[in-house]
Parts: C-alpha cells; structure tokens; sequence
C-alpha cells in the first residue's frame, strides 16, 4: 500500500504552504487526504486568490468536508501514516491540545495521536501567549511534532517561494516521507 497522509487546513495565514505540501506529497506519491477547516475559507482567498481553493483540493488525492464526522479519517481502523496540520490556528491548536473532535480536521487529529501515529503541527501566531505555548507543550507531550513554519535561512533561498518549498519539504520529512530535491541538507551537495 502506498502511503497516505492527511492534511489539514486552518485559517491560520500560510495558505501557501499547505499548497506546497499537497503538492510535493502528490510528487512523492503519498495518497493524501485533505480536509480544509470552515475557517480557513477566508485565509485561503485572501493568501491565494479565488483560485485557491480549487488549487487546494486538486494537489490533493481526496477531499473531505470537515463537518463529516463519519468520513474514513474519523475511525482509527481507518489506516494512515499520520497527519500534517498547516497551517494550524489557535483555535485549532487549542482544540486539538484538548481533544475537541468537534470537527473532521480535529477529530483526525485527535485519532492519529491516540493510535500513536504521526501528528505535525504548524503553529502560525506571533507572538505567542501562554495560553498557545500551554497547547503546543500539550501536544508535544501527547506525541505530536510541533513544527512552526521558521524560515531556514542558511539554504540562502532569495526568494519566498523558495523558501516555502524548504519548509514545506522539512514538514513532510518529519512525517516520514522522504522529501524531493526542494529540500537543502546542510553539509550534503544540493
Ligand atoms: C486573513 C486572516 C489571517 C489569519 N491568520 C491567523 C493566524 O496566523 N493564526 C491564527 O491562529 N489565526 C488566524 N486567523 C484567525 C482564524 O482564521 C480564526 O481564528 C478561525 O476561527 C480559525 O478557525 P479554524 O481553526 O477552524 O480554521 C486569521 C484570520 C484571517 C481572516
């Protein structure tokens, strides 16, 4: 079986970089499962124009609405290989620390951290009050690999595409897929 993956979309700023991972999973072959918040509606046509949505959902493998509670990514006996949260708000963050699966993104969160699955989170906030670092230590201690989207800078990439395409290949190397030639590896010629 091929590896599968969810991804999921908040409205947190960094529409982007979610586009980015869906396609640099689709490239590495990973069956991905998408479910975009309801929040995340606004972000996504502010950051990516009214395409983004549509350029969202066609990167992706599957779609899932996030109000379909008994879409396959809801079970645990559902198999995947983890999940990737980018960009996560604070509202899903808090959520997700506290086991909220009041929708389909959370409720698949909460599922691969309790099946001890992998859980990447990307945090988007700044600056941060102790009520966000109390969910990241939260997660953290539940398992889950708390990835905020921190730019690289030693990879010299000149431009903001490149650096997204750095960072995103960062975050799906920590969910255990072996990233393209979008990522640059100190020490290793690129
Ligand atoms: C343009 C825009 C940018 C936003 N950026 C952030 C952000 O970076 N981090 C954050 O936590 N919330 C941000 N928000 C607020 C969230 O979208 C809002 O809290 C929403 O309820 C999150 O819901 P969700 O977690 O279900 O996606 C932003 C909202 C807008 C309209």
């Amino acid at each position: 079986m091929s590896k599968r993956l969810i991804v999921g979309v908040t409205g947190a700023s960094g529409s982007a970089l979610a586009l980015e991972t869906l396609r640099q999973l689709s490239r590495a072959g990973v069956e991905t499962h998408l479910v975009v918040s309801e929040g995340a509606g606004v972000t996504i046509a502010q950051e990516l124009g009214s395409s983004g949505l549509g350029d969202l959902t066609s990167a992706a493998s599957l779609v899932h609405d996030p109000r379909n509670l008994a879409a396959p990514i809801a079970s645990g006996s559902f198999r995947t290989d983890g999940m990737i949260v980018v960009p996560c708000s604070m509202r899903s963050l808090a959520a997700m620390a506290h086991g909220f699966g009041d929708n389909l993104l959370t409720r698949a969160a909460d599922v691969v951290l309790k099946e001890k699955r992998r859980l990447v989170v990307v945090p988007r906030e700044a600056p941060l009050h102790e009520g966000h670092l109390e969910g990241m230590l939260k997660l953290a201690r539940l398992g889950a690999i708390i990835a905020p989207p921190v730019p690289p800078f030693y990879t010299k990439r000149e431009t903001m595409q490149g650096m997204i395409e750095e960072i995103a290949a960062r975050l799906i190397g920590w969910a255990g897929i072996e990233p393209g030639p979008e990522m640059t590896r100190w020490g290793e010629p690129s």
